[in-house]
């Protein structure tokens, strides 16, 4: 009789287990928190952090280094899929990315993009997108660009119980618009007009705003007018919170880098070197060793040469 195999018994769920690092300062379990520990960030003067991840193993490693937010940014259009803008992302890939993130990520609150055209249309449109990215994917809340006609977007997004980060200034969805990737906001009637529009989404309904490439001095006006918090990116020191790219800060991206980015590690050329070395070890046969293969007994490996003799004596 087979004796049976010692399992150890599994764990009763995940979250019972994780245990957030120290650092971390929003409650384990995503899901919980948006507007209200946000808000409560900003009151105490606690700088919120964001990144960008597009993956479960980018996911966890944010979670692990006890970042804020994670937005599973429409950028994969350009970081990972290699497109020249953000405009060909479509709902199926930011699905997949945002399922990705949800899957590594388990503290931090995960904020999927809306991709461009798929909210643009009408109210209705906008919800049939948000509730496929909170159900299918897992996502805590979306984000979509623009104020004006947006507005009544994040009203019924929100009326159905789906939180809304918004995001003015450069939108890169609308960069043409806007005479390109430039920033936003830079003579005093327009930054008047980011200012009222910061103002409006607050009062639609957004738990948060990110301000891209916006001078400092504007970002920090509107940061002292609103009640929710504002997220930065080229927008100075004075938002309650920072977001970069992953790819940007990790110097994986080699494209043209904005001159708001900070590169924190430089891992391109790394990476690169691992895999020029790989290459070479397989070539001249340094790769694999002893310790990367499996070994078979003595005796099956005579049985198996015995049964190959056979073979080929026919
Ligand atoms: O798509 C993105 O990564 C973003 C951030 C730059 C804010 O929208």
């Amino acid at each position: 009789m087979l004796k049976p195999l010692p399992i150890s018994p599994l764990p009763v769920s995940f979250e019972v287990e994780y245990q957030a690092p120290a650092y971390a300062r929003l409650p384990v379990q995503r899901g919980t928190s948006t507007r209200g520990d946000l808000t409560a960030l900003k009151h105490q003067h606690q700088k919120i952090t964001m990144i960008t991840a597009y993956d479960a193993p980018s996911g966890r490693i944010a979670d692990a280094a006890g970042v804020d937010l994670i937005l599973v940014g429409d950028s994969a259009a350009m970081v990972v899929l290699g497109h020249d803008s953000t405009v060909p992302a479509t709902s199926e890939e930011m699905i997949m990315f945002t399922r990705a993130v949800t899957r590594g990520a388990h503290r931090p609150l995960v904020i999927a993009d809306l991709p461009f055209g798929s909210y643009q249309v009408s109210d209705e449109q906008a919800l049939e997108s948000a509730i496929r990215f909170v159900k299918e994917a897992h996502a805590d809340a979306v984000k979509l660009e623009g104020a004006g006609p947006m507005l009544s977007r994040v009203r019924a997004l929100t009326g159905a119980g789906i939180p809304v980060m918004g995001h003015i200034g450069l939108t890169p969805q609308t960069a043409t618009m806007l005479g390109g990737f430039k920033a936003q906001g830079r003579s005093a009637v327009k930054a008047a007009r980011l200012y009222e529009d910061a103002l409006a989404l607050e009062a639609a309904g957004c738990f948060s705003v990110v301000l891209e490439a916006v001078p400092a001095p504007v970002a920090a006006r509107i940061t002292e007018a609103l009640d929710i918090p504002t997220i930065g990116i080229g927008a100075g020191a004075a938002c309650d919170g920072q977001v970069l790219v992953w790819h940007d800060l990790l110097g994986l991206y080699e494209g043209h880098a904005p001159r708001f980015v900070k590169q924190y590690a430089e891992l391109a050329p790394a990476i690169g070197a691992a895999v020029e070395q790989y290459a070479s070890e397989v070539r001249d046969g340094t790769f694999p060793e002893e310790k990367h293969t499996y070994a078979m007994t003595e005796e099956e490996l005579a049985l198996f040469e015995e049964s190959l003799a056979e073979v080929r004596a026919g």
